[in-house]
């Protein structure tokens, strides 16, 4: 019954569909979000527990989604209500493609800004804005999040570039850039762990740090921001994979494709907090130090390297880019059921979309200064954004793919989609249906003290 083609068009090939995929799930997550919740956190136990989530549910979620995207072949929302018409299940399941759309609005407005901090470093280390002092380096990032007119404006700029890729439909250039990108940024990374040898016995206290788990550094909300994190730098539970997989041919393996990108962006957030830490303790700088962190200790490094102005310039540009192609991902849900239901062009449905997202992130870009004292639940803005987005909807919405996908659709439909071995086919079918739902699940008991 579900269509066997996108009228969005499809991926030119599997590696295409692999780096696209790796652009939606490598980004501001691995290298901004994950070292500074890792030392809010308290470092090895988090990770240990980050490192679980992304087995034992991230992977099997992420195989739940593509495979419903590519089944239904269209917009999150419009491929629930054709599954669950095939399913035999209530139309009310599209309400989760309308909840992962919202979820990709609000988090592309908090996302976008943190984005411009990353341009705006671009112009900072080309004007030799970088330096090897602690000190320096904090107040430059101090100044730049105390001015309104300076978030606003570079989020305004990211917001425009992503605008204008979307416009042109999610393929386009976006395959040969990842290709040309993502090693580019490994290599950066690499040359930042190597300085990070450098310093010594800072660099052991920094992997200590992050690979000596201490259980007594976590309770249920660092297991909760663990869990929500495992969703987020996947880019799971809000529709983003669902429709890079309705743009998936047949006949690609959804199960090896979700373990190379997985694999991938695992190490790449690996990779970052191994850079970061050492940097944080040689210089003295506190590991929980928030959504700062890596704009304060990344430029210490290239303020130090010789030639580091320009190992700057392009660690941010290639972090902007890879910033872009996650961005992308979060707008498609909302953009495909615009061109879908309402008939308008790619071109008006991303502008639209875009001008909304931009708007409410105006309001996150002043909730770092102006509007620092306003409060939701207690939380700045961006704070609250955040937590609703990550900890609570992305997990709410993978669970909810997990029981579309391991209860409710026809077992003959999944097989026929995944292709895989029976043995593989029951550990996948066992965790997407028993583990990753009583996970959430009890993870969100415990945070309500109910368990
Ligand atoms: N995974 C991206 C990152 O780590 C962000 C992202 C892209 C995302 N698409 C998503 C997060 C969908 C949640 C849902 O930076």
């Amino acid at each position: 019954m579900a269509k066997t083609k996108s009228i969005h068009g499809e991926w030119s090939s599997r590696f295409a569909y692999i780096l696209a995929a790796t652009g939606s799930a490598v980004g501001l997550g691995n290298i901004w979000k994950f070292p500074y919740i890792t030392g809010e956190n308290g470092g090895g136990a988090f990770v240990l527990v980050y490192l679980g989530c992304v087995l034992a549910i991230g992977i099997p979620i992420m195989i739940a989604e593509t495979l419903m995207g590519r089944r239904g072949r269209q917009s999150p929302i419009n491929t629930l209500r054709d599954l669950s018409a095939e399913a035999g299940v209530s139309p009310h399941w599209q309400y989760l493609g309308w909840m992962g759309v919202v979820a990709g609005v609000l988090i592309l407005s908090y996302y976008s800004v943190i984005a411009g901090w990353a341009i705006a470093y671009v112009f900072k280390a080309f004007f030799g804005g970088f330096s090897a002092d602690a000190a320096i380096v904090k107040s430059s990032f101090d100044n730049l999040v105390a001015s309104p007119g300076q978030l606003i404006f570079w989020h305004s700029v990211f917001m425009v570039a992503t605008i204008s890729v979307v416009m042109r439909g999610v393929k386009g250039g976006l395959e040969k850039a990842v290709l040309l990108l993502m090693p580019a940024l490994l290599a950066l990374l690499f040359l930042l762990v190597a300085y990070a040898m450098t310093t010594g016995e800072y660099y052991f206290q920094g992997l200590s740090f992050l690979f000596s788990p201490d259980f007594s550094e976590i309770d249920s909300d660092a297991v909760l921001t663990a869990m929500g994190h495992a969703f987020f730098t996947l880019g799971l539970g809000m529709g983003a994979i669902m429709v890079y997989g309705s743009y998936m041919p047949k006949g690609i393996s959804i199960v090896k494709t979700s373990l190379y990108i997985a694999g991938a962006d695992t190490i790449v957030a690996l990779l970052a907090g191994i850079a970061i830490f050492p940097l944080v303790f040689a210089n003295g700088l506190e590991p929980g130090s928030g959504p700062g962190l890596i704009f304060q200790t990344l430029p210490i490094a290239f303020g130090n390297m010789t030639g580091g102005w320009l190992f700057g310039v392009l660690f941010f540009v290639l972090l902007v880019f890879a910033a872009l192609t996650s961005s992308i991902s979060l707008v498609e849900p909302i953009v495909a059921w615009l061109v879908e239901n309402k008939g308008v062009s790619r071109a008006k449905a991303s502008v639209i979309s875009g001008g909304a997202i931009w708007a409410l992130g105006v309001s996150v870009a002043l909730s770092f200064n102006s509007w620092s004292d306003v409060k939701i639940f207690d939380k700045t803005i961006f704070n609250f954004l955040d937590y609703l987005t990550a900890n609570l909807m992305l997990p709410i919405g993978g669970f909810c793919i997990a029981v579309f996908a391991g209860w409710l659709m026809h077992q003959k439909d999944v097989r026929n989609e995944l292709n895989l071995p029976d043995q593989q086919y029951e550990i996948w079918k066992f965790l997407v249906s028993y583990i990753a739902p009583a996970a959430v699940f009890i993870v969100f008991l415990h945070v309500l003290g109910l368990f």
